[in-house]
């Protein structure tokens, strides 16, 4: 196992930075969300060594996890924003991420957003459509500002990955083919109130095959060097994210990732940005569930635990297959189960037929790598409130986030007098 804030220690108890975890549950009870701030640390770390020399800054893609405390963790690390709404805008800037390093992407910018991210001086927008370049130009002449604007490319490239995740061909909503792209980018060069700061792509997530990211870093950088062969200003090249994950082993390659951005991009002088999410936090958490019953049918055995699909969604809507492990080891022999939440959806499950020595009611499992994609995506279905988080670093336990009431909930809503 690679997963490196969360280890078994002799006892045959699994510790995040060698805090036991069942006493973690114990405390704050379950579902919970435990993160390790080593393990993201580490991750930081290690990408940001494998650009070293190429003048690539790194915004962390918020929708991965925008809980404030990681925010501000990977803020005093050095991160910027990739934003992709005016709550994310809000997320970063409590947290404390400078403007000058968030950047806004996203196809549906309302008025609103725009003008939050204009009035708080971010680094760039990166739009991604005729109407939404001459909304920003609306808002910024009745602003008095001048507004920061990239242009987002689709390159058209068809890339290995789930298909909801695919966002780099021609077919989905995102970006402007290269030439219409190159286009508006000599248009607004000449706009007043347009500061042209470049072009961004992001062509999807999960991407394994470092060709893939080579194609299109080499698509969005002779995209630029036409546009500066014409006399235009290009300083900013956003390569986007997308760097995989493996959730069985945890392994992720950033120094593949680094080099293929320093090959393409060594004879040129661009700034250049990323936009990783899943790779820097994806395996430094871990959602902890505890075994409510242990259900036998004729075909199957079901351990019904009390987290659900509201909790973390990822293996119902993707299919995804994460890592599962007590949080404290038996020694029995291995038996098939699969891992349901109480949901009232067959869909609602964490793993089919997992192998796992037989655990007992009360026990309490880990399902690994959830540190990306999450608790950004909970819910309340089921009128279960979303889990609680914590961070375990450096050996301290900081509470992020107490597990919404259900009380709370319903004190937001209004009762109609018919
Ligand atoms: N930049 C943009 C413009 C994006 O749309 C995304 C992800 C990222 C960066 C970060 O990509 P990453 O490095 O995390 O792969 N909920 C899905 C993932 C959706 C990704 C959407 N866009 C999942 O759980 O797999």
């Amino acid at each position: 196992m690679n997963f490196k804030g969360f280890k078994y220690n002799s006892k045959g108890r699994l510790c995040c930075e060698h805090l036991e975890l069942k006493e973690i549950a114990e405390s704050y009870g379950t579902p919970l969300y435990v993160y390790s701030g080593e393990s993201i640390e580490e991750a930081y770390n290690d990408l940001n060594h494998s650009l070293t020399s190429t003048n690539t800054e790194i915004n962390f893609a918020l929708k991965a996890n925008s809980t404030i405390g990681i925010l501000s963790l990977l803020s005093n690390l050095g991160a910027g924003a990739d934003i992709v709404s005016g709550g994310e805008l809000k997320r970063a800037l409590h947290a404390n991420i400078h403007p000058s390093k968030i950047v806004f992407s996203g196809v549906g910018k309302t008025t609103e957003e725009i003008k939050l991210a204009i009035n708080n001086d971010i680094k760039q927008i990166n739009a991604e459509s005729y109407p939404e370049i001459e909304n920003i130009i609306k808002i910024a002449k009745s602003l008095k500002k001048v507004a920061p604007v990239a242009i987002r490319v689709n390159p058209n490239i068809r890339v290995k990955t789930h298909e909801k995740i695919a966002t780099g061909s021609n077919d989905t909503k995102f970006g402007l083919p290269i030439d219409e792209a190159v286009k508006l980018y000599k248009k607004i060069s000449n706009e007043k109130f347009i500061d042209t700061m470049g072009i961004a792509i992001h062509i999807g997530s999960q991407i394994f095959d470092m060709k893939e990211f080579k194609l299109a870093y080499k698509n969005i950088l002779s995209t630029a060097n036409l546009l500066r062969k014409e006399g235009l200003s290009v300083p900013n090249l956003d390569l986007g994210g997308g760097l995989g994950v493996n959730y069985q082993n945890a392994s992720i390659s950033f120094k593949e990732y680094g080099s293929t951005i320093k090959e393409v991009f060594k004879n040129y002088d661009y700034n250049l940005s990323i936009e990783p999410g899943r790779s820097l936090v994806a395996n430094s958490g871990i959602l902890i569930t505890k075994i409510i019953y242990l259900k036998k049918t004729e075909s199957k055995n079901f351990l019904i635990v009390d987290g659900a699909m509201n909790d973390f969604i990822r293996p119902t809507l993707y299919n995804a297959s994460h890592k599962i492990e007590p949080l404290v080891m038996s020694y029995e022999k291995i038996k098939k189960y699969d891992i349901v939440g109480p949901i009232c959806e067959t869909g609602d499950y964490f793993a089919k037929d997992l192998e796992l020595n037989p655990p007992k009611e009360g026990q309490y499992l880990a399902i690994f790598s959830t540190g990306a994609y999450g608790s950004v995506m909970s819910s309340s279905y089921n009128s279960r409130p979303p889990a609680g988080e914590v961070l375990v670093y450096k050996g301290k336990i900081h509470q992020l986030r107490k597990q919404e009431t259900i009380d709370y909930q319903i004190q937001k809503e209004i009762l109609p007098s018919f």
